[in-house]
């Protein structure tokens, strides 16, 4: 493509365009990609597009040096939103309109991103499975590990009884921190500010295992990690306690290193997809660990 575009440092002003444009994309594809026995792909609902756009402009206050827009002279073409937390570099978001895809702008985007990463030891993205995606991710050295989903409704006569739980708070950032960073090497930091304010938190911290989940509003996790697998397999029934027995919830970003989350699917009769990657540059899979799409 020709160069009649910039790629320009995102403002916090961006966020809601740049929410409208990831929709706009993410739907597409899913539309694309759209497989029997899933639910039909939607747009974002407009407690779910604030909400994305919050953490967007969050991104930008925290990483102004990581987050991109690519647009022309009639409005953006694509945004990447990317950010460091210890010596890992995290990739969130990258996307690029339909129409001016495979053109070269998210390679743009991508190098101005990792640009921002240069010097940490360690990287991880969260990826579709947009082939043009899986391309890139790949050839900017990044290990491809698939990953799976658990998708059903949770009986309640399979929740088991889960001792030990408590609701966390804002005072338990230094242990989330402590986790993370055992868990995958770097802790979450700033973000907690927003996970707090968004999510329920759930907390276990004993002599024998700590960890944490966000719950998503309707249940089931949003990011879990724990220093074991019996602590995460704790905390993820917790977070299958708040669901509905009706309605169907997802485990998402299981990596095959993390079977013990299999294991809590396969006890609810859930059913086993593959969806999307984890890439890693620098590190294994995390585990026990699921991970969230946007704060990984
Ligand atoms: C992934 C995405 C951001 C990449 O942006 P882009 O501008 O399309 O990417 P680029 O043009 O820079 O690179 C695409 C590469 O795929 C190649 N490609 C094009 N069509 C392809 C196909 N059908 N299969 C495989 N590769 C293909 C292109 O040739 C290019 O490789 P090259 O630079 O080595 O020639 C964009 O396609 C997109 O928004 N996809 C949907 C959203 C998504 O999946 N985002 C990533 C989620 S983390």
């Amino acid at each position: 493509m020709d160069a009649d575009y910039v790629v320009r440092p995102m403002l916090v002003g961006d966020a809601e365009t740049v929410e409208r444009l990831t929709d706009e994309v993410f739907f597409d594809l899913e539309t694309r990609q759209h497989r029997t026995g899933w639910p039909a792909p939607a747009h974002r609902s407009p407690q779910d597009a604030a909400d994305w756009a919050a953490k967007a402009a969050h991104d930008v206050r925290h990483d102004p040096r990581g987050c991109f827009v690519a647009e022309d002279g009639v409005g953006p073409l694509g945004a990447v939103i990317s950010k460091r937390r210890d010596t890992t570099w995290l990739l969130s978001t990258l996307a690029v309109r339909r129409g001016v895809q495979g053109r070269g702008v998210g390679r743009q985007l991508l190098d101005a991103a990792l640009a921002y990463g240069a010097g940490c030891l360690r990287g991880m993205i969260g990826s579709s499975e947009d082939p043009l995606a899986v391309r890139r991710y790949r050839l900017a050295g990044f290990t491809l590990h698939p990953q799976m989903l658990l998708w059903g409704a949770v009986p309640r006569a399979a929740l088991p009884v889960v001792e030990r739980v408590r609701e966390g708070s804002a005072g338990d950032i230094a242990l989330l921190d402590s986790v993370d960073r055992q868990v995958r090497d770097s802790a979450h930091g700033v973000d907690h500010e927003l996970l707090l304010r968004t999510h329920r938190l759930v907390v276990v911290d004993r002599p024998t295992g700590s960890g944490y989940a966000y719950v998503r509003l309707g249940g089931a996790p949003y990011l879990l990690a724990a220093t074991n697998r019996r602590t995460a397999t704790t905390l993820l029934w917790e977070t299958l306690a708040a669901t509905d027995p009706d309605v169907p919830v997802s485990i998402d970003h299981v990596t095959s290193a993390n079977e013990w989350a299999i294991d809590v699917g396969m006890a609810c009769r859930m059913e086993l997809w593959t969806r999307g990657y984890l890439a890693l540059r620098g590190m294994r899979p995390p585990s026990p660990y699921l991970h969230s799409g946007h704060f990984l």
